[in-house]
């Protein structure tokens, strides 16, 4: 597959997709508190998806099928893991909350990590923080003529100067009329090495920073992946634009150097 890249038309309904995302995982967050189970945080993101008439980029993806909405991965779990009534959340829980919708046909894709009932234990609040900012400064890179390997360095090297490892095994990917397109986006990488980024590619980029070994496991249900060493995980990620005055974030309302 090539890389597509999008028309000033495609990416207002990208933002229209984006905001509708960034509005529901607010919604998602909030009622992420102690006694909350994830099957509860799915239907609030269902409910979402009724609201604004959107479609689930989740549901039924993949094989075997992805079950639900919402990806929700608490503590070691890195990536997909899966609602369940039984599964509640406690007090100083990790949570990594992950949401992808379509709307006019095009793809909104975005996740946070959340620490169940405010920050109690500064550890875990220091691998959230260092994710969210290796995201940060991965999205600063987002200028026409900068390097995907940009991208990746800046994101391993934030997280590892913290003693973290990235996690190889999923990296981030394109973003238009379906949910991964090309070109694969890496958390790890050599700066001024690979492909540039031009005005009109949209990305997700989505770093997954562990507190230990960056060895991925993915479980009997072939889709929860925690880390092998079963140390916290954390996970952030934006769908962002690239325009001639920067990053456009599609998966934040806050105005960002690309916003028209
Ligand atoms: N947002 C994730 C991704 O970019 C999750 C997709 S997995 C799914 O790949 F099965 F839930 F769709
Ligand atoms: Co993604």
């Amino acid at each position: 597959m090539r890389i597509k890249y999008k028309s000033q038309d495609d990416l207002l309904k990208l933002r229209e997709s984006g905001l509708a995302v960034s509005e529901i995982l607010d919604d998602i967050c909030a009622a992420a508190v102690p006694g909350a189970t994830t099957w509860d945080l799915d239907q609030i993101a269902r409910a979402g998806i009724d609201r604004l008439k959107l479609t689930s980029a989740f549901l039924g993806y993949a094989t075997p099928p992805y079950p639900a909405v919402l990806c929700t991965s608490v503590n070691e779990v890195i990536v997909h893991g899966i609602p369940r009534k039984e599964e509640v959340l406690n007090s100083g829980d990790i949570i990594g909350i992950d949401f992808g919708t379509y709307l006019h046909g095009f793809c909104g894709d975005s996740a946070r990590t959340v620490v169940v009932g405010g920050s109690t234990s500064p550890e875990k609040q220091k691998l959230v923080d260092v994710t969210r900012e290796s995201l940060e400064k991965a999205i600063a890179l987002c200028y026409p003529g900068n390097r995907l390997g940009d991208i990746g360095h800046a994101v391993q090297t934030h997280a590892e100067n913290h003693g973290y490892s990235v996690v190889r095994t999923f990296v981030g990917h394109g973003v238009g009329r379906q949910m991964h397109e090309d070109p694969p986006v890496p958390n790890y990488g050599r700066a001024g090495t690979g492909k540039r980024l031009k005005s009109g590619l949209v990305i997700a980029i989505e770093p997954m920073v562990n507190a230990g070994a960056r060895q991925v496991e993915v479980l009997g249900d072939e889709w929860t992946a925690v880390t092998q060493d079963r140390s916290m995980s954390a996970h952030f990620e934006h769908t962002i634009a690239i325009t001639e005055n920067g990053p456009w974030i599609l998966t934040q309302a806050a105005p960002s150097p690309g916003s028209p």
